[in-house]
Order: structure tokens, then sequence, then C-alpha cells
């Protein structure tokens, strides 16, 4: 299984050493690949005519390393999985010996390290370095596990280890190993074989910041995932934020400009609102971000969600308050209302499957 996104320069290569290395063995390899510009999917099924072993998934609108891998590991049929780069950084050679280790049956994982005796990161800045051991070290406090090196995207996995892991599979982000150590009912049996990190071979790196606020939120989700969605949690520390510039907002126009109460409290709910909106689209749903005309369009549907939220929120606090007089409770109970309510409703409408049509339907299919 080979996540690729514009990785064309590096297919070809990869596959002639894969199929040097993995010669007389039985062996496919699905490529999947998120619609790359560089045309990544037609090369792939240029060479898949001449190699029925070769195959290509071609996905549309999206993107996610983690979640192309678990697509392309379930379009194959194969007992035994491996997940390894295109870009050949990872140690194809070390294919063999990671196979020939799962003839072991207590074995459900066979990890290409870099952290244990004779493995290597290579020639990484000592910044890239650091940066690594540190995820690495948060990911532990987050996701027990034995593995010296979880954050490898260099791994060979039983089938049927994979699928039990299934159901909980967050999909998040770019460390797919880690994820599925975290989702497995029963822990994995693992071993790791050293190999040396290679220099990228052709392209560009897609590890941005957007792969490190993944991290954050696949590490979250395996913690409290299974009670709260941790894009609420997002949304709901936002709203907090909110508040902080509704207050600054108010203090400006109410105090510094000397406006009505009403004119300022009005305006300053206003600015609290655009600015929820955007750091939400910002941050919450970076994966979906609206941009140029959606996003204002989003911000009219967002602004439309949040007026029912505030209705709801006074008629709940309202009716409580009515009822036994006691005024924190109520306001707070209607605050929870109106949170959990704009979540859902800006979930569906501003930012999910209420607001577009499918992914699929986005772009036409290339001839
Ligand atoms: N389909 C798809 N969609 N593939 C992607 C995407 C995506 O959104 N983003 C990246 N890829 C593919 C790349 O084309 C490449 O084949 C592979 O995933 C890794 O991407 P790189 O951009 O080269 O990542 P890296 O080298 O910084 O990090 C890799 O190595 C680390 C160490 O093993 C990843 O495998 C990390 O998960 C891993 O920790
Ligand atoms: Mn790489």
């Amino acid at each position: 299984m080979v996540p690729t996104f514009n990785e064309s320069a590096n297919v070809p290569e990869l596959m002639a050493r894969l199929r040097a290395t993995l010669a007389g063995r039985d062996w496919e390899v699905v490529f999947v690949d998120d619609d790359s510009p560089d045309g990544t999917a037609n090369l792939v099924r240029r060479l898949a005519q001449e190699d029925r072993r070769i195959r290509c998934v071609q996905r549309l609108g999206r993107r996610g390393l983690s979640s192309a891998c678990i697509e392309g590991m379930l379009a194959s049929s194969s007992p035994v999985i491996a997940v390894m780069d295109a870009d050949l950084q990872h140690d194809e050679t070390l294919l063999p010996a990671m196979w020939d280790a799962l003839s072991d049956p207590a074995l459900d994982l066979v990890v290409g390290s870099r952290y244990v005796e004779g493995g290597s990161v290579g020639a990484w800045a000592a910044s890239r370095h650091r940066a690594s051991q540190w995820a690495t070290r948060l990911g532990r406090v987050f996701v027990p596990t034995a593995l010296r090196d979880p954050m490898s995207g260099f791994f060979l996995m039983r089938r049927r280890a994979f699928e039990s892991c299934l159901p909980r599979l967050s999909g998040v982000g770019f460390k797919l190993l880690l994820d599925l150590v975290a989702s497995s009912p029963r822990p994995l049996k693992v071993r790791e074989l050293p190999y040396r990190f290679r220099e990228r071979h052709a392209g560009e790196s897609k590890l941005d910041e957007q792969v490190v606020w993944d991290y954050l939120m696949l590490l979250l989700d395996k913690r409290v995932g299974r009670w709260i969605p941790v894009r609420f949690l997002a949304f709901a520390g936002i709203g907090l934020l909110g508040v902080g510039v509704h207050m600054g907002a108010l203090t400006v126009a109410y105090r510094g400009l000397g406006l009505d109460f009403m004119v300022a409290q009005g305006a300053a709910t206003a600015v609290a609102m655009v600015s929820n909106y955007a750091i939400n689209n910002q941050i919450t749903y970076r994966d979906r971000r609206r941009r140029g005309w959606r996003w204002l369009t989003g911000l009219l549907s967002f602004a439309a969600v949040c007026s029912v939220g505030a209705a709801a929120n006074v008629g709940v606090a309202d009716f409580l308050f009515g009822r036994d007089g006691r005024w924190v409770p109520a306001a707070l109970a209607g605050i929870v209302v109106s949170a959990v309510w704009n979540y859902a409703a800006s979930a569906f409408f501003t930012w999910g499957t209420g607001s577009r049509r499918p992914a699929t339907h986005q772009r036409p299919e290339p001839a």
C-alpha cells in the first residue's frame, strides 16, 4: 500500500526497486492517490497496463495520508499488507525480512524502525530530529506503546489484526501506525526491524502545520474521542475564546468609542461571531476550509445557525429560571444547549454534508 500525492517522479523508480526486492514472491501494490495535480494516478494506471499487480485508487476532493492508507489496505485482499511511502525514504530492501518475520504466527505487526539498534534517521537536520523526538514522546503520553518508533510510516501488518482495529480507527493525519496501535482491541504483538531513513528521492515533503495540528487531534481523539468528538472540544475552546473577543470589542466600542450600550453590545456580538467563524474555519475545519466566495456564504450560514442557537439559549435559560429562579445554572444550561446546537448545526450546514455536493461531484472525472 503506497499513498501518493505528487509523486510521479518517484513511482517508476519505486516500482523498479519493488520488482527487484520482491522477485520470486507473490505480491501486488495499491497506490492511493488524492488526485495529484502532477498526474501520479494516470502514471500509475499506465504502468498498471503492463503489470496487473499494480493498481490505482484515485480519491477525489479529499486529502489525508492515514485515510488513504486505510482505504488502500481495504482495497487489497492480501492476508499481509505493507505500508510504505512513495518517495523511497523507506528502505524497500527491508520488506522481505519484514515479511519473513511474520512467519512467526504470534506476531501481528512488523515495523521498520529508525530508533532500534542499527536504525537511524539518516541525514536529518538536528531540528527535524528534535521535533520528531518530541512528537514521539508526546505520542507515548497519549498512547502507551512498547514501540521505539511508533511514528514510523513503514510497517507490515496481518490483515486480521488490521481488521480488528477498524471500528476504532480515527484515520486522521499522518500517523497511521500510532492510530492502529491505539485502536487495537488487544495489545498488538510487534517486532521492530532497523533501517536507515533515506533522503527523499524526488519531489517535496507534504509535512506542514496541518500535519502537526492533525497529530494533536489524533492524540486527543485516541484519548477522549470515544466519549466526545475532538472537533467539539476545539469548537467549544474557540467559543470560550470568543467570550474574550466579545469583551474586548465591547470595551473598545462602549468605553473607547462611547457608543450606546446596545449598539456596542450588538457590534461586539457581530465581531465575536465573525472571529469564531474565521478561527473555526482555519482550525477546527481546516480540512474542509471554505475559501473565497464560499468563505462569505459560510459566514452567512454560520450566522444563521448561531442566531437559532442564541434563541435556544435564551429560551432554555428563561424556562429554567422561571421554574426555580436560580439564574446561574439557568444561564449555564442555556450556554450548553446553544454550544451543542451551534456545533452540530454548523458541522452540518456550514462545513459538512449539508453545505456541499458530494466530493465526487465537484470535478468531472478525467477521461
Ligand atoms: N494519498 C495521499 N494523500 N498521500 C499522501 C498525502 C495525502 O494527503 N500526504 C502525503 N502523502 C504521501 C506522500 O506522497 C508520500 O508517499 C507519503 O505519503 C509520505 O509523505 P511525505 O510528505 O514524504 O512525509 P514525510 O517523509 O515527511 O513523513 C513520512 O515518514 C515519516 C517517518 O517514517 C510519513 O510516512 C510519516 O508518517 C512518517 O512518520
Ligand atoms: Mn517522505
